[in-house]
């Protein structure tokens, strides 16, 4: 059972916050019966809820993939009026939020849905779903360097779990090297921080693959929708990864 302005959120409906007003304003029902009152609990499988006589279930369920640029906030809306991820979604008149966090600086793929089941289902920490970033480096980290990247690398909050971490292009010319690492977990400003760890700061961060959905073919600024086998294979990807992880 969950919260009813829980689930009108994660439908999709507004904010947690508005979908109080919406309740208390009387505009639901749940099997029929109108509900103003806050803290009401409902099944979401079970219950038939009403938005304006609106079942929400017939609400569609969207998904994209943003080919994030940087200099972009992960948010649906900014105070400070700073571009947001989705000020790149014309079309998309859904209210969609970001599954999981890219930092302002960091570009590349990045999903968005109405689905908060789907969202939290890819997110959640013991999930360990697999994402691969090119990190762009200054110079030519040994390789002893990158197997601690492999092995873990001791950050403020803690170790990091094993990791996959190769070269992937040197440019002697600019002296810079990129270097590709997937990680399956997703702590803040995770990949930046193993970096600065190894003294080898990032200096441009680009996610290329989120389990198993690549970034390839959407050009920076552009999204597509998700396909349906795409939407399964990320839940699959999400049931099973823990599961396959290296060192478990
Ligand atoms: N790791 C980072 O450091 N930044 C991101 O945006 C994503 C992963």
């Amino acid at each position: 059972m969950e919260r009813l302005q829980k689930v009108l959120a994660e439908a999709g409906i507004a904010s947690r916050r508005k979908c109080e007003d919406i309740i208390t304003a009387g505009r639901v029902q749940v099997n029929g019966e109108v509900v103003t009152t806050l803290g009401v609990k409902v099944n979401p499988q079970e219950d038939e809820i009403k938005v304006d006589g609106r079942a929400i279930n017939q609400q569609q369920k969207i998904y994209v993939l943003l080919n994030k640029p940087k200099g972009v906030i992960t948010s649906a809306t900014d105070p400070g009026g700073r571009k947001v991820v989705t000020d790149f979604l014309p079309g998309i008149k859904e209210r969609v939020y970001p599954v999981g966090r890219l930092d302002y600086d960091t570009e590349g793929l990045l999903l968005l849905t109405n689905d908060g089941e789907f969202a939290h289902l890819l997110t959640h920490p013991k999930h360990h779903v697999p994402r691969t970033y090119q990190a762009t480096v200054k110079g030519v980290p040994h390789g002893t360097l990158l197997e601690k990247l492999r092995t873990g690398v001791q950050l403020e909050d803690g170790m990091t779990s094993p990791a996959e971490v190769e070269y992937a292009d040197v440019n002697p010319e600019k002296n810079e090297s990129i270097i590709e690492i997937t990680i399956y977990e997703g702590r803040n400003r995770q990949v930046r921080r193993m970096f600065d760890s190894i003294s080898f700061p990032v200096i441009r961060l680009k996610r290329i693959k989120f389990g198993p959905i690549f970034l390839t073919g959407v050009p920076r600024g552009k999204y597509r929708h998700l396909s349906v086998s795409e939407i399964k294979e990320l839940r699959d990807a999400a049931l099973s990864t823990h599961k396959v992880q290296k060192g478990q």
